[in-house]
């Protein structure tokens, strides 16, 4: 130990001695540097607690894991995994089977284990380190929306699936609509540098609507089946109680996107601390009936 210390030491007095500044050693570039994703790690703080909110919201609507009817898998797999919230409610609903979380953010470190539950930590971008046809189920939810060329997806996602296993793809459109009239100019401020930036980065906010479109269109699938749900920002929009929490949940939780944003991308993310004053007065507006569309699909593989 102290002879390779003492090279290292010598080494760097014969660099200094040629007038050069030792080099530091470099360090491989993380995961989330190689991508686009722009929000926090998943597994801590106000960001683990904005997706941990989000998870149960949409469980307390949906009232089921899925809608796909899913019988005795033996292999699943969640493709960012995030808190993990959902990988473990499947881990509890199918216990026979093994449930894979995979997400360039390790899961958090205080998640219970569970003995049919592991973690692979990955980018998407790369080739999957699966071997192809080996997952009965492929769960992926508010992903696609941060991948460029979404669409090169469903092939990828396919190729991992048994015939007759389930593919489960979910996403927002993220595009706010008003019933009553046009986007104000406070969301369209948002827009503006928010769909910029992601334009910029090759990914599809808006990709959730053409779900069922791309999946249909891939000839994978013997069934696709989709459901919309309206998410209302303001709860005087629908009298459906259930409705009326699941907009609640979802419009706090796309406001830490656009706070985590600016926090972690900066100005160039195209939002600014004015123009979430803006979107803020906007969706808080009661006359205004501001709504994000989000679609849940299941599809069976041929
Ligand atoms: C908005 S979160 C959704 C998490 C979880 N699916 C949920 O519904 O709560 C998106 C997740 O995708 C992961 N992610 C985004 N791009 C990725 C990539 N290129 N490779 C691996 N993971 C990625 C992020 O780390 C994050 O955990």
């Amino acid at each position: 130990m102290f002879k390779s210390a003492s090279r290292r030491l010598m080494s760097s007095q014969a660099t200094l001695a040629l007038g050069r500044a030792p080099k530091a050693p470099s360090q491989p570039p993380k995961l989330a540097e190689k991508t686009p994703y722009p929000l926090p790690t998943s597994s801590r703080g106000v960001e683990r607690r904005r997706l941990d909110d989000m998870h149960h919201g949409i469980a307390r609507y949906l009232k089921q894991l899925t809608f796909a009817p899913i019988e005795n898998p033996s292999r699943i797999l969640e493709l960012g995994s995030g808190t993990g919230a959902w990988s473990v409610e499947a881990a509890r609903t199918f216990p026979s089977a093994e449930v894979i979380a995979a997400d360039m953010s390790p899961l958090p470190e205080t998640l219970n284990t569970l003995p049919n539950l592991t973690f692979k930590q990955m980018n998407f971008l790369e080739p999957f380190p699966f071997r192809p046809e080996t997952f009965d189920v492929v769960h992926m939810r508010f992903v696609l929306m941060h991948l460029p060329q979404p669409d090169n997806y469903i092939h990828r996602l396919a190729s991992l699936l048994r015939p007759g296993g389930w593919l489960l793809l979910e996403d927002v459109n993220h595009t706010l609509l008003d019933a009553n009239r046009p986007i104000g100019p406070g969301v369209q401020a948002l827009y503006r540098g928010y769909r910029e930036h992601m334009h910029n980065q090759g990914v599809d906010p808006g990709v959730g609507a053409r779900l069922k479109n791309m999946l249909e269109t891939s000839k994978k699938f013997s069934e696709v089946n989709e459901i919309v749900i309206p998410c209302y920002m303001n709860p005087n929009s629908t009298e459906d109680l259930a409705l009326q929490e699941l907009g609640q949940i979802l419009k706090y939780s796309i406001d830490g996107v656009y706070v985590g944003i600016m926090d972690k991308v900066g100005p160039t993310g195209g939002i600014t601390p004015e123009i979430l004053r803006g979107w803020r007065k906007e969706v808080n507006d009661p006359e205004r009936d501001l709504r994000i569309d989000m679609h849940l699909t299941w599809s069976r593989k041929m």
